[in-house]
This record gives structure tokens, sequence and C-alpha cells, in this order.
């Protein structure tokens, strides 16, 4: 959200199995509920300008296993979600092309489930090797174990006890029955245009041109993560899921209100981008901050604004969300 913030005191893990042999790193560091675990930072709003202990996995490496039709891959934390995306689909791999784009690392990718344009990581999570800051031992968790859901897993439910170490997905060699699958709105134009540039055919599409494609998708609606400003971190709240009976009551005043079914027939998820937008805050200026242009969803730092006139911001939106509608939408993002 690029406000300003800095730790008294910053550890970076270089290497992990020699960081996790010392027993003043695991002690002082790790065990202190108080130490703050960071990936990328791409998804925390800080409010407060100092913090204490900060601790930061710089580890990389990358590799995978073999097993015939699939692979499976591994990443430690430190890597770059998109990098390992690139990576992935450069060696032809098919799995991880629509995470393509989000910033932040693979370590933090499990902690909220990332998820963009039809998938999310649990479609293809096999496991996570974990650091249990408060018992001090290693896990090795299988995808289950981590409880993942829309934008949520036992991580983010118990903050301050994992450090994810390692990431391991299972990845296909050949396209999966439903490729290509573009029925997330947007992705079908932009494939046709993409394919028209390259001179390609649909049938030579492979796992890095959908990659492209998301990329090109992601830039038309979301701020340059790679650009110092305007600063933000991607969607500022959930889609929020309301009673069956609450979204028939929209649509009769909206008929145009945006509903989403899902496995419960009583429940129904909304757009938080349209209920925002609808209340009229999109391309809103509000001081330092605001709402950007192009997504609602998406609040902004114009360049200075401190956390707390970006939380101030939030908050009056939620407000007027509720007020139009009666819908409670929640901050997304990690607020220290
Ligand atoms: N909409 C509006 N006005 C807006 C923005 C959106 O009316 O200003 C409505 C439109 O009807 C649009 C619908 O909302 O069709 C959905 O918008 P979009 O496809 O952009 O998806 P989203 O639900 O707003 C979610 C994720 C994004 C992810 C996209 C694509 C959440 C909270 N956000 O956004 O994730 O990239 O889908 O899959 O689920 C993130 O988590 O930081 C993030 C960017």
């Amino acid at each position: 959200m690029r406000v300003d913030a800095s730790a008294d005191r910053f550890l970076q893990i270089d290497h992990i199995e020699r960081a996790l042999a010392n027993p003043r790193l695991r002690e002082e560091w790790l065990a202190d509920p108080q130490t703050l675990v960071v990936g990328g930072g791409s998804n925390i709003l800080f409010v407060t300008e100092r913090i204490g202990k900060v601790v930061g996995i710089k580890a990389a490496d990358h590799g995978f296993v073999d097993e015939g039709e699939t692979i499976l891959a591994f990443a430690e934390a430190g890597l770059g979600l998109d990098d390992w995306v690139r990576l992935t689909t450069a060696q032809g791999l098919y799995g991880l092309e629509r995470l393509a784009e989000i910033p932040g690392t693979v370590g933090a990718a499990p902690i909220q489930n990332v998820g963009a344009y039809g998938m999310q990581l649990c479609d293809v999570l096999d496991s996570v090797e974990l650091w249990d800051r408060q018992k001090q031992v290693l896990l090795h968790w299988t995808a289950e174990q981590c409880q993942l859901s829309y934008r949520n897993s036992r991580f983010k439910s118990e903050p301050n006890r994992w450090l994810v170490l390692r990431v391991w997905v299972r990845l296909h060699k050949k396209p999966p029955a439903d490729w290509p699958n573009f029925s997330y709105p947007g992705l079908a134009d932009e494939a046709d245009a993409y394919l028209m540039t390259k001179k390609s055919p649909m049938s030579a599409l492979a796992a890095s041109d959908m990659a492209e494609i998301v990329t090109r998708v992601r830039r038309k609606k979301l701020p340059d993560w790679r650009q110092l400003l305007p600063g933000s971190l991607g969607s500022f709240f959930h889609n929020p899921i309301v009673s069956l009976q609450h979204a028939n009551k929209l649509k009769a005043n909206w008929p145009d209100v945006p509903l989403y079914a899902l496995d419960d027939p009583d429940s129904v998820k909304l757009s938080a981008g349209w209920l925002i937008e609808q209340a009229g805050w999109r391309g809103r200026i509000f001081g330092a901050a605001g709402v950007y242009d192009r997504h609602a969803l998406v609040l902004i730092n114009r360049g200075g604004a401190d956390g707390k006139e970006i939380l101030q911001l939030a908050e009056a939106i939620e407000a007027d969300v509720w007020r139009h509608f009666a819908v409670q939408i929640k901050t997304e993002p990690m607020i220290v």
C-alpha cells in the first residue's frame, strides 16, 4: 500500500534449515508472538509506523519430483509467487497459470488461499511445510489440514503461530479436460486479441499463454504493483455472502445486481466492487487516498497517505454500503 512503516529489528532468513537450527532465532524471534512475519508485504496495511521485530524469508529454492503424468513442484517461502508461475508455465506445466501477476511470495499464498480467474491455490495445493512457532517443531501438513477456503485458512485463523517454509503443488504435464477454460468474464475476449497478435491458433494455447492472458486482464483492472504509485493491496474487501432471501430483496430493487451461486443453495455471493461502485465510491478521492477509478474494490494510496487515512476511507465505504444495501463488507488485508 506504500505507507511508511519501519521495524526496530529485521531478520532475514536466507537458509531455512540453518536458521531453524539456531536456538536464539527459534526462541527470541520466532516463539515471540509479537514478532511479525512478512512475505512480500503486499497484503498488509500498516496502521502503526513502528514495529518491534520483523522476520522475512528470502530463501527461494524451487524444484520438482516427476511422478509420471503429474509433477510435484515445491518452492521455498521467499520465492515470488509470480516468479513461480512463470517458471512452471515456461516448463509447459499446467496448474498455476491463473495465479500470474499476483504480487507477494509463495510463503504468503496459502495464508489467504490466493485465487484469481476461476482458480484458487487450494485447487493445486498438495502440502505445506511449516514451523510451529509455539511448539517449536517442523510440520508437513497435507492440503486438507491447512483448511483452505475462500480467502481463508487455518493459518489465518491462528495468527502468529505458523511460519510457512515450503509449498508443494501438483501440476500436470497435459492440459486439463476443460482446457482452455475462459468462463471467467473478460478472459475470452483477451484471449482472442492475444492469439490474433501472436498469430497462433487456440488449439496451440499453452499454460504460459494463459498466464499472459490473465496478466493482461489484471493490468487493465488493477494498479501495477511493480510501480511505486498508486499504492494498493488488490481487493480491499471480501466479496460478501448473504442469504438467498436478502439477495432476492436486492434483486427486486437493483435488477442488475450480480449474484453468484454457491454450493449452499440458501446463500449467495455478491460483488463487493459492484456494491461500492453503486454506492458512488468508484474513482472518489479521499485526501491522499482514494478508490481506484478502474475497480471500486481497490483502495489506493495516491502518495503520502498513511494507514489510518486508508482505514478511515475503508470504514466510510463499509458504512455507506451498509446504509444502501444492508450488506456488511469485511476488510480482506492483514491490518497491523
Ligand atoms: N464490479 C463492478 N464495479 C467495479 C468492480 C467490479 O461493478 O468497479 C463488478 C462487476 O460486475 C464484475 C464483478 O464485480 O463483473 C467482479 O469483478 P472482478 O472480476 O474484478 O472480480 P472481484 O470479485 O472484484 C475477485 C478477487 C480478485 C481477483 C478477481 C479475479 C476477491 C476479494 N477479489 O475480485 O482478487 O483478482 O476476483 O478472479 O475475491 C485480491 O484478492 O487482491 C484480488 C485482486
